[in-house]
């Protein structure tokens, strides 16, 4: 029988990692980090001098790429066999994969990566898309979100407590304009897609929304 399959997507600091990562943990499924596929590719073409608006040379340059993940508590993010974990969640590398994901080159590759990943099942998958082109039939699907409000006061709460705080007004800014670029986006933009339950976090704790998304998972 073919695993489960479960899919989460939402804007930018709707806490899909953590809940993703936990909701993994709790089932035992393997949670995969799409976002991280295009943070690596991102950091490679950053590496090698391209733009954002390269996304022909990009998706060239992926091709000859290998994207792969580790263990850990944040996982291990392996670009070529060289960990680069931390690197790729620098913000600059968060608004370079931002901008390289609206080209359609660069997504098919990644998407196609990811299909792959997930036909084995067993997997918890998140990113802004997963529930439309990437497992548009998975099992379990979610949009999580949560206010522009909430989600800025917790990324600063993230930020202060990686010892990176950063202003309120800067962060809220930063995440309201990756909204617009997700969501404007010709090829996949971020949308809520009809039959996908909608699961508005403000005021829930994490166990809470893990609990709640747990419980959506078909018990065999
Ligand atoms: O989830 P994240 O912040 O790590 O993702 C970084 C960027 O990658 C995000 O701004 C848009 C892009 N992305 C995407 O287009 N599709 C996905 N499934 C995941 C991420």
């Amino acid at each position: 029988m073919r695993k489960i399959v479960i899919a989460i997507d939402g804007p930018a600091g709707a806490g899909k990692s953590t809940v993703s990562k936990q909701v993994a943990k709790r089932l035992g499924l393997t949670y995969l980090d799409t976002g991280a596929m295009y943070r690596a590719l991102a950091l490679k073409a950053m590496r090698a001098g391209l733009t954002a608006e390269d996304g022909e040379a990009a998706a060239v340059l992926g091709d000859r790429t290998t994207i792969s993940f580790g263990q850990g508590d944040p996982q291990a993010v392996y670009l070529d066999g060289e960990e680069v974990t931390s690197q790729i969640r620098l913000p600059e590398v968060g608004d370079f994969a931002s901008a390289l994901s609206v080209h359609s080159p660069v997504r098919r590759l990644l998407v196609k990566r990811q299909k792959e990943m997930v036909a084995a099942g067993g997997v918890v998958l998140e990113g802004r898309d997963v529930t439309t082109v990437v497992a548009p039939d998975a099992d379990v699907r979610v949009f999580l979100t949560a206010t522009l409000d909430e989600r800025a006061r917790r990324r600063c709460a993230e930020l202060q407590a990686r010892g990176t705080p950063a202003s309120y007004e800067e962060v809220r800014a930063q995440i309201a304009e990756r909204d617009h670029r997700d969501m404007t986006r010709d090829d996949s933009p971020l949308v809520l897609a009809p039959g996908v339950p909608e699961l508005v976090t403000d005021g829930m704790s994490v166990d809470q929304v893990v609990s709640a998304i747990a419980a959506m998972a078909p018990t065999r």
